[in-house]
């Protein structure tokens, strides 16, 4: 199965200079002990929208404390100790990169998390997924990095439990992707396949998933990356003066490739819901 080399997504600059969340921290007095997952809840969701988007997860599926949940691609660990603290219940969190694994890791335990959250690295398409046992599947801004859609979805539709529930935000491509839009999503935000929203649904479909809700939210997305991005500009001496230029430039450079994207109108941004059919 064709799967990720965990070094090449480092071209994306989201996923450089990870030390600048410890650093906040020290910023902060927060260097060591123990931390409430709402302390972190600025430095540690890599998505749009922040807890709200996670929120808007836990709604949508109706997940209880009673659900074990599959976080796909989970980053610093943020949306799954948002959930572990807002409901208990398992959850297992699954992230390609070394350092952010073991960033997520350490975070989660200061958080006195550790009991409800299991993080593991490495490439979701290898992981050995028990079949039949996951109420639901979440994934935050991860299957734009895996061109292997059969594959993936495959593996997430035989680890859920027959009508489990799988809750995905991600980008598809909102009208045709011309040269220059695909080359920068490759070499900027390692995602070498976006697809349409009719061969999205059937790639779903063809993995045997059902009852296929597929809600834009291009426009939102296009709003949060804009005042994202004048937020940070905004605040670059104090950003500054807690990291480095270095840092600045690498986050700003990216935060203006996706205000460029989005408001390219190519790149759509997508809350996608689907059941694993019996
Ligand atoms: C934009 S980040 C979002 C992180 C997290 N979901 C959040 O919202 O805070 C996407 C994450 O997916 C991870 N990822 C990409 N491909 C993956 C794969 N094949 N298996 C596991 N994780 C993957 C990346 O390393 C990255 O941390």
């Amino acid at each position: 199965m064709q799967m990720t080399a965990p070094n090449a997504i480092k071209q994306m600059k989201l996923y450089t200079q990870m030390e600048r969340v410890q650093r906040a921290l020290s910023a902060r007095g927060m260097a060591k002990g123990a931390l409430r997952p709402s302390d972190l809840h600025d430095l540690d969701q890599l998505h749009y929208g922040g807890i709200d988007a996670v929120e808007h997860a836990i709604d949508v599926l109706g997940l209880t404390g009673e659900d074990t949940v599959l976080d796909v691609g989970a980053g610093l660990g943020g949306p799954a100790r948002y959930i572990a603290q807002r409901l208990g219940g398992q959850i297992e969190a699954i992230e390609l990169q070394a350092d952010l694994n073991a960033l997520a890791q350490t975070l989660t335990a200061r958080c006195g998390l550790d009991n409800h959250i299991r993080h593991t690295q490495g490439d979701v398409l290898a992981a050995p997924l028990p079949p039949n046992h996951f109420d639901a599947v979440v994934s935050w801004l991860t299957v734009l990095h895996i061109p292997n859609r059969a594959g993936l979805f495959e593996c997430l539709k035989e680890t859920l439990k027959p009508m489990g529930q799988m809750y995905l935000e991600d980008f598809y491509a909102r009208q045709p992707l011309d040269e220059a839009t695909q080359k920068t999503l490759t070499e900027e935000v390692f995602c070498a396949h976006l697809p349409h929203q009719a061969q999205y649904i059937q790639d779903l479909s063809h993995a045997g998933f059902t009852n296929i809700v597929f809600e834009d939210v291009s426009e939102a997305w296009t709003d949060f990356v804009s005042e994202r991005l004048w937020t940070f500009q905004d605040q670059a001496d104090a950003f500054i003066k807690v990291h480095d230029q270095a840092t600045y430039d690498a986050l700003a450079h990216f935060y203006s490739v996706m205000v460029t994207l989005f408001k390219g109108g190519q790149l759509g941004g997508v809350r996608i819901r689907a059941e694993a059919a019996r």
